[in-house]
């Protein structure tokens, strides 16, 4: 037994037991890390037409000639990010002097204009020679150029901007773009190329004009999303690396690309529903992957999406939720009306000082976002006279939202989770927003 109660009837996890049962259990995992997004396989399957365009607009850096810059485009987890770094590793096999440098720039990491240039700086001397901030942006720039000039030399040095869409919403993100695509103009010996590389496909709206022309040098490259097909093959190439032989069931790897291509042909989802798929049969101590491994893989990441959703929703979207939550835990079968959820919530409310009373219509707007978000079901019902009401469920487990709502401090701090709503009250009653005693 890995689960037992303890002497207080609590639950209790046999930490030793467990690890020592999973040791003895069945090895399914050969490379683990061929499921992991940042592996770049040997073959990148339906990214064609892709590898061959970039390959063609940067084949005359082999020869010392400055490739145009580029940009990438296409909704996630299409193979861009994986398109290019493979290209720099194919570049580097066929070059045999003067390779070369590529400076990797991932722009939701590093963010802001100042450590744009440092980290190109220091990425190409290989040490934190500038601070993380301190100087000013036309002195790094200045050295910068110096250094391209002095370690790279005659060769070419790639710039890739990954997320590219992320620099631009930043203050000073048009100004040093123009630089960075403008830098050839003040270097005497090396030149530099760079690649963009975005999911956002309005992005290029938001570029001052300048910026544009200098990153459309080039047509862009446009990454189209995976089909269900497309999918169970990349799939099946990481699952022969990934996994020791025969430990799939058939059908796995459907199952995965399947779930996949109904979220806009995601290779990423597809990877990571298998790899979850295979840790859920590993802790099982299963022989093999199956197709209810896959369903379980999906429903917890389904139900990790919910968590973070609602983790990051609005204070009065989680009030909403709070008092539907309060609701439900109270009553056995109690009717939840969206009546009761304004009444609830306004209890709620008042508790927390400074927060303002919401109208109805609010209230109802809020249920609507949860409806639509999957966290609750809600069916229109006519109550005959007094016209038609909502009936509001919850769609996920009630201890999840304790979980994710316990987490909000002001609700952690005024004890709305320990509230019992007045309607609930056996012994009182409210009229006109007066909590009475009942006398019977
Ligand atoms: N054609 C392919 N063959 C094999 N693996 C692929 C292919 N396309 C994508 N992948 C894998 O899918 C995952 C996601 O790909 P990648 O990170 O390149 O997506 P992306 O287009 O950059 O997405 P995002 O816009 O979210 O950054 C990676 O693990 C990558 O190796
Ligand atoms: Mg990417």
């Amino acid at each position: 037994m890995l689960t037992n109660q303890n002497d207080k009837g609590m639950y209790s996890f046999n930490i030793d037991k467990f690890y020592q049962n999973y040791l003895k259990g069945p090895k399914l995992f050969k490379n683990r890390e061929a499921l992991e997004p940042s592996f770049i396989p040997n073959e990148l399957p339906h990214r064609n037409s892709e590898i061959e365009k970039i390959a063609g607009i940067t084949a005359c850096a082999l020869k010392g000639d400055v490739p145009p810059n580029l940009l990438c485009y296409g909704m996630t987890g299409t193979g861009k990010t994986a398109t290019v770094r493979y290209i720099s590793q194919k570049l580097a096999q066929h070059c045999t002097n003067n390779p070369p440098w590529w400076v990797y720039i991932n722009c939701t990491v590093v963010s802001t204009p100042y450590r744009i240039l440092a980290h190109i700086y220091n990425t190409i001397v290989g040490k934190e020679k500038i601070p993380a901030t301190g100087l000013p942006k036309d002195v790094i720039l200045k050295k910068l150029l110096g250094l391209l000039d002095q370690l790279i030399k005659n060769s070419i040095c790639f710039l890739v901007l990954d997320e590219i869409d992320i620099l631009i919403e930043k203050k000073g993100g048009n100004e040093i773009l123009y630089n960075l695509t403008r830098l050839n103009e003040n270097l005497d010996l090396c030149r530099t190329s760079v690649i963009g590389i975005s999911n956002k496909l309005k992005f290029m709206e938001c570029l001052d004009s300048r910026v544009t022309s200098n990153l459309e040098e080039e047509e862009p490259i446009v990454f189209h999303p995976y089909d269900a097909n497309q999918l169970a093959e990349i799939l099946k190439q990481r699952a022969e690396i990934a996994f020791i032989e025969d430990v799939i069931d058939n059908g796995v790897v459907k199952l995965c690309a399947g779930f996949a291509a109904k979220e806009h042909g995601d290779a990423r989802k597809a990877l990571q529903l298998l790899r979850k798929a295979g840790e859920i049969a590993e802790r099982n101590q299963s022989k093999k992957i199956t197709e209810n491994h896959v369903e379980k893989a999906q429903k917890d990441i389904d139900k990790d999406h919910i968590v973070e959703y609602i983790f990051s929703m609005p204070l009065q979207t989680q009030l909403t939720l709070t008092a539907i939550y309060l609701l439900s835990r109270f009553t056995k079968g109690h009717v939840i009306t969206s009546g009761d959820i304004y009444e609830v919530h306004s209890e709620l409310s008042s508790k927390i000082p400074g927060l303002k009373q919401l109208s109805r219509r609010r209230i109802s707007d809020y249920i609507n976002e949860l409806t639509l978000s999957g966290i609750i079901i809600a069916n229109t019902r006519s109550m005959g006279h007094y016209g038609r009401t909502k009936i509001i469920k919850l769609d996920i487990e009630r201890g999840v939202v304790e979980r994710v709502l316990s987490q909000n401090k002001k609700i952690k701090d005024y004890k709305l989770l320990d509230y019992k709503p007045i309607i609930l009250q056996t012994d009182k009653v409210k009229i006109k927003n007066i909590v009475f005693k009942k006398l019977i």
